[in-house]
């Protein structure tokens, strides 16, 4: 018998250890830009609400004048928790406020302005809109977000660069400290037409935001965080890339509403794009106007969601302060049909393989990991592949069922990576498009029934990364008017 010494037999555990260890590979580099958390939070919260409310709703307009008496403004039932059930029933964890509208008319008591709700008959001047928004919200588990006008029409100050700069600077500083964390701040470079010299100081806005509010995302269509996706109709462009050159956007500028719509793959800065759009006509309250269907709504849904956006939905609250009770129904059936296609995956049960897995068999990033509904998890294909010769396939369990919705995610916390992919249902093309990025949802114009479902990615920028496929089944393709 040979005598082993002590030091021989910690060789072999550490040995062993390593042989387990190395037994995972090191995950694949990122492909820059990357999403900071608080863009990746934002990202998968995929449907948030506004809510358009203030001076506007008590006189049936969209944009006020900035002279409107505050004697206006007197939502006699107005109760933020019952906001609230509407952005619950939507599944929003983030809700909006239109603390100031154009108009100038603010929804606090603003020590900077007379004209605001401590001016109006609303609970005797002592109300606080915001406040009490605030404390709704947070109640529910949501999330606060705010939108501060920076076009007053009101202000006395406004066209005069310095004093309305330090005005609107102390207004944001007012509300991004006296009603606790906001998520999200946003801006829109209206300027209206007699003030047109008015230059606002975006620069110097922005840098206090952050001081004041580290996790916050700042919208507006230049970001710095979240961009304007170019329209208000809730349709992101294909491609929609998370990606573009901050430097090019300027807020404001209508000459760039399709780069904002479609990004850019070279583009050095992360800045994913926001679809907001109005569950009505108008984004304020009338009442000669009635909400969207759940089919259309839907189409936004697949529009704005399923091509890596998220959907800023806007339900306006009435003059006795509540939203209209089939507003919320709507938003309900809404989330039920979403629920419904998207509750039962066709794709559960099946087999994964692909071209190649990053690190090989055991390496940690195998083809299955796209069906274990944790997003954590991804395929990576081999970097070695050949550009273009990516593909994964899914062998469906036997008992085949029809579907015709194709949901594919990417891993997109390490780079959105996807130019251009295909679907196939057993080797017949079903669907094509440009980018994936967090969410794309492909919805057929027929149902499908097949064996294998296999995707290609025939372009990418580095090696591609999938965390999800999922294969659903949407009733209204097959039947239409099945939401109405
Ligand atoms: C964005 O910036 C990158 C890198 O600086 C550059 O290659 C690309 O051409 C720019 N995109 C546009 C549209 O100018
Ligand atoms: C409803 O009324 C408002 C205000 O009078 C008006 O601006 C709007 O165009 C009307 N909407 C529809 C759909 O007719
Ligand atoms: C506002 O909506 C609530 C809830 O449906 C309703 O009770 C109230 O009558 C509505 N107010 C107006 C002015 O339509």
């Amino acid at each position: 018998m040979v005598r082993r010494s002590a030091w021989f037999w910690i060789m072999a555990f550490l040995h062993l250890c390593h042989l387990s260890l190395s037994n995972s590979a090191t995950p694949p580099p990122p492909v820059l830009p990357v999403p900071s958390a608080s863009q990746l939070h934002w990202q998968r919260r995929e449907v948030i609400m506004f809510f358009h409310f203030g001076m506007n709703t008590f006189t049936d307009a969209e944009w006020g004048t900035g002279a409107e008496s505050p004697s206006l403004f007197n939502p006699t039932g107005l109760n933020a928790n019952q906001w609230m059930d509407a952005a619950e029933a939507a599944g929003a964890s983030l809700a909006i406020l239109t603390a100031k509208h154009h108009d100038g008319f603010c929804l606090w008591p603003s020590q900077y302005t007379d004209h605001s709700v401590a001016k109006s008959p609303w609970k005797g001047g002592k109300g606080d809109v915001v406040g009490e928004f605030a404390n709704a919200a947070r109640s529910r588990g949501i999330d606060v977000g705010l939108y501060l006008s920076p076009w007053d029409r009101h202000e006395k100050t406004y066209g005069r660069e310095k004093e309305y700069n330090e005005f609107y600077m102390a207004q944001l500083h007012e509300l991004l400290t006296k009603y606790g964390s906001i998520s999200e701040i946003w801006f829109d470079g209206a300027k209206g037409e007699g003030a047109t010299e008015m230059n606002y100081h975006f620069r110097d806005w922005f840098e206090m935001v952050k001081q004041l509010q580290s996790s916050i995302n700042i919208f507006s269509n230049a970001g710095p965080d979240i961009r304007w996706v170019g329209d208000e109709s809730g349709s992101a462009g294909d491609p929609c890339w998370s990606t573009i050159n901050r430097s090019l956007l300027r807020i404001g500028d209508a000459s760039l509403l399709s780069y904002l719509k479609t990004g850019d793959p070279q583009g050095a800065d992360w800045v994913p794009a926001e679809c907001d759009v109005s569950i009505r006509p108008g984004w304020f309250w009338h009442k000669n106007e009635t909400a969207k269907s759940v089919s259309q709504l839907l189409e936004i849904y697949y529009n704005s969601v399923g091509r890596n956006c998220v959907l800023l939905l806007n339900v306006p609250p009435n003059t006795t302060g509540l939203v209209s009770g089939d507003d919320t129904q709507r938003l309900k059936d809404f989330r039920a049909a979403i629920s419904r296609i998207f509750s039962n995956d066709l794709a559960t049960g099946s087999a994964a393989t692909a071209s190649s897995e990053w690190g090989g068999p055991g390496g940690g990033f195998a083809a299955a990991n796209v069906l274990d509904s944790d997003d954590q998890t991804f395929w990576a294909a081999d970097g070695s592949d050949q550009q273009g010769a990516h593909w994964i396939e899914l062998a469906l369990p036997a008992a085949k069922k029809s579907f015709n919705v194709v949901r594919i995610q990417e891993a997109i916390a390490l780079g959105q990576r996807i130019m251009e992919h295909e679907v196939y249902a057993d080797d017949v093309l079903v669907a094509q498009g440009m980018t994936v990025g967090h969410k794309r949802l492909h919805r057929l114009t027929t149902s499908v029934t097949a064996a294998r479902v296999k995707i290609r990615i025939t372009k990418s920028r580095g090696t591609p990364l999938l965390s999800a496929i999922g294969l659903h089944y949407d009733p209204s393709v097959d039947g239409p008017g099945e939401f109405n």
